[in-house]
């Protein structure tokens, strides 16, 4: 079956005004506080932003995987070809996680289990979702550790996660996420733990079977150098919150927010070799705990006033590009040569 052209296909994935929060021994924090954003078919949407910034919990939020009972979606909706995720029943939710939305996280560990073969895993995801047939499962892993580039598949569905260098294991929890043809794959840091030859050929893999599969990803990186690699648009979060979202070359040529222009400052360009000292965002990220009124990035910001004490609304820049800052208007236009 042809999917639709990713222009006209509807969202497949849309996360609606999410709110997340932690009950902790400093009260309710907020981590991700009104985050929107759709997926379609084919596309990539990136979410990007420094540690500590809500990027996981937002993943975590769709696939209902928040610690419990301190974590809780207070608001918002989350929809999978508009069903809503946010009031299904946690075991219809265990269906959906790898059968229609595939995981890839950081660390393969996490998501292999070390005293099972390959094989035993593979197939436990074809049993739990596609087939009750044993024999039938393994034949499918075999295929699936083939289209996922592992040489001698037949011989690793014996082997054990640690018998595999890094990148094989990222492959092979690729392997995993996509057993099901799911429709969207939520990948957090798929490659930070990668060596940087690996990542790219993860990332390859990767754009590869999207473009096989018509599959809509959601890759969260703080990497905005894999992001122009890979994304269609970009959601940078700051402290919880929308900074600034659009299409990834509006990102990368117009950036609007202070703290976007901050982070494209910080990457290493091939074209245009910067002394060994990047220029960095001084500062750091508050902690939720003690977030400033209004604004969060203004006692990092360059351009402060007093306007900022207030909180930004998210406003329209042009189509489909939106910024959280009171003076976006007024700034001079950014230096992204
Ligand atoms: N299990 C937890 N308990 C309490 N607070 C948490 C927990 N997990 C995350 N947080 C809070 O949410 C914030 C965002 O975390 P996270 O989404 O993991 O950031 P990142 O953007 O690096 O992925 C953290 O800074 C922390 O304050
Ligand atoms: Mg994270």
């Amino acid at each position: 079956m042809s999917s639709p052209s990713p222009a006209t296909a509807p969202p497949v994935l849309e996360v609606d005004n999410l709110v997340t929060t932690f009950d902790t021994d400093a009260g309710r924090l907020t981590a991700v506080d009104g985050v929107s954003f759709t997926v379609k078919a084919g596309h990539t949407v990136g979410i990007v932003g420094e540690s500590g910034c809500g990027k996981s919990v937002t993943a975590l939020s769709v696939m209902r995987l928040l610690p419990q009972p301190m974590g809780q979606i207070r608001g918002g909706e989350i929809r999978l070809d508009g069903e809503d995720l946010v009031s299904l029943p946690i075991d219809d939710m265990q269906q959906i996680r790898g059968g229609r939305i595939g995981m890839i996280f950081q660390e393969p560990m996490t998501a292999l289990n070390p005293v099972h073969t390959i094989g035993r895993q593979l197939s436990e995801v074809f049993l739990l979702h596609l087939t009750k047939d044993p024999k039938d499962a393994w034949q499918r892993g075999i295929t699936m550790l083939e289209r996922v580039g592992i040489p001698a598949p037949n011989d690793r569905m014996h082997e054990y996660p640690h018998q595999l260098s890094g990148g094989m294991r990222q492959r092979v929890v690729i392997a995993m996420a996509l057993a099901c043809e799911p429709k969207v794959v939520i990948a957090d840091e798929p490659t930070t733990a990668l060596d940087v030859t690996i990542q790219a050929q993860i990332l390859e893999l990767m754009q590869q079977l999207q473009r096989d599969l018509g599959l809509a990803i959601v890759l969260i990186t703080h990497d905005l150098g894999v992001v122009a690699e890979m994304c269609d648009e970009v959601v940078v979060m700051y402290a919880g919150r929308i900074a600034e979202s659009g299409p990834v070359e509006r990102i990368f040529n117009h950036p609007t927010h202070p703290y976007t222009r901050g982070l494209l400052a910080s990457i290493p360009r091939l074209t245009t070799p910067r002394k060994s000292e990047l220029p960095v965002i001084e500062g750091m990220v508050p902690s939720l705990a003690d977030l400033p009124e209004g604004c969060r990035f203004q006692n990092r910001c360059p351009y402060r006033e007093d306007i900022c004490g207030q909180l930004p609304p998210l406003e329209e820049v042009d189509a489909d590009h939106h910024c959280a800052c009171h003076r976006w208007r007024e700034l001079p236009a950014a230096n992204v040569s």
